[in-house]
């Protein structure tokens, strides 16, 4: 039987023409990702997916399936950032593991590619879930932090098509009887706390985009061709908006500097409705105002209003580059212990 391949328009909802297609797209997906890591923990419900899988004003997502007949056994995703093209496309193909080391991958990844640079992009970039397993060979970024078991399959795939690693991200989790169990932390002088859930309070949107806005460069990212990637009040709205609409609400802790009336940081949190893990998403202090443990504590603040919230949540899930050791810090005391591992790599094409 053939393989073919096709690009896959995601439906407008789960119950609209294409839902089911997309269903065992995003099936195919979890799958992989539970077969890789050894846990469904950061499985993703459709209805969420499908708000992180269609195309935004910011951010252009397109799909392509692998078919064995009429068996879905490939899928990959192409994102391209219209506001920064020269910050290129990150690719993501998942085979099923069933059916794996026939070439599937392959034909994937050179349609995705052929895709990345019609559509302009002068470096591919993958982030994608890797297993860990200790000793053994080890693959090992120019940064010098992390590895990864050189026999991974998706390690093995990458290197063999091209692909550089370039960073080193540990998942890690806390459970919620942790957080539960956090000491309070002081607010120091001329600091004010804010906590919300849902959308960005009206009079923050434009604090919020500018954070946003420094998330983008002040986020460690190695050998990663990254570029500023511009927030405005509009974008924060889209974001906020595409979050609840899918059934998921944003917490988050922010602290204002209030003799300057900006705000000095903040972090989110991430849960879906009925979720047992809630996503740690940006946590981000200004340059200026780091080294008071401001991070500390609005990390604490908001694992306090997570559990304040949703008492049934039974873990938190965050990403962290192996080199951002101010960040891994807090998160090691707060007791995060890692389940798995993510690396960026990439491959110029201009
Ligand atoms: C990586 C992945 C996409 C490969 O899919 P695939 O259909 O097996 O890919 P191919 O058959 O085209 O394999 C191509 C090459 O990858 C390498 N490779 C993949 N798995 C391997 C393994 N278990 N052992 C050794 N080499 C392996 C080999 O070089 C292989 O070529 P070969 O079979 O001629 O030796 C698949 O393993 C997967 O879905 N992994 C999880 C997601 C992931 O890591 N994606 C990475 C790209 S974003």
């Amino acid at each position: 039987m053939s393989l073919t391949i096709d690009e896959l328009v995601m439906p407008d909802a789960l119950d609209a023409p294409g839902g089911d297609d997309f269903a065992e797209y995003a099936t195919l997906s979890n799958d992989v990702e539970r077969h890789t890591l050894g846990t469904d923990l950061l499985a993703m419900g459709l209805h969420e997916m499908l708000s992180e899988y269609v195309s935004t004003a910011s951010r252009t997502r397109r799909h392509l399936v692998a078919r064995h007949g009429d068996v879905m056994v490939g899928r990959a995703m192409i994102t391209t950032r219209p506001l920064t093209p020269e910050a290129g496309a990150y690719l993501m193909v998942d085979v099923t593991p069933a059916r794996r080391r026939r070439g599937i991958g392959t034909a994937l990844l050179a349609a995705a590619e052929a895709l990345a640079v019609e559509l302009g992009a002068p470096v591919l970039k993958v982030a994608v879930a890797h297993s860990v397993r200790d000793g053994g060979e080890r693959v090992e970024p120019p940064t010098g932090f992390g590895d990864l078991p050189a026999d991974d399959p998706g390690v093995r795939f990458l290197r063999a098509h091209g692909y550089a690693l370039e960073q080193v991200t540990r998942i890690s989790l806390l459970d919620a009887d942790r957080l539960r169990d956090l000491a309070a932390a002081g607010v120091p002088d001329d600091y004010r706390l804010l906590t919300w859930a849902g959308p960005t309070l009206d009079q923050w949107i434009d604090e919020l985009a500018a954070l946003r806005t420094r998330m983008s460069t002040d986020a460690p990212s190695a050998g990663m061709v990254m570029l500023p990637d511009p927030w405005d009040a509009g974008r924060v709205h889209e974001h906020d908006e595409r979050i609840a609409s899918s059934s998921r609400t944003m917490l988050t802790a922010a602290v204002e500097h209030v003799p300057s009336g900006v705000l000095a940081g903040f972090t989110e949190i991430v849960v879906s409705e009925g979720g047992a893990v809630a996503v740690q998403e940006d946590t981000l202090v200004l340059t200026d105002h780091r080294g008071r443990r401001l991070g500390m504590l609005l990390k604490r603040v908001n694992a306090e209003q997570l559990v304040a919230t949703f008492p049934s949540v039974e873990a938190v899930v965050t990403w962290n580059a192996e080199e951002n050791r101010p960040m891994l810090d807090v998160n090691e005391q707060m007791g995060f212990r890692e389940i798995g591992r993510e690396a960026g790599w990439q491959k110029h094409v201009l």
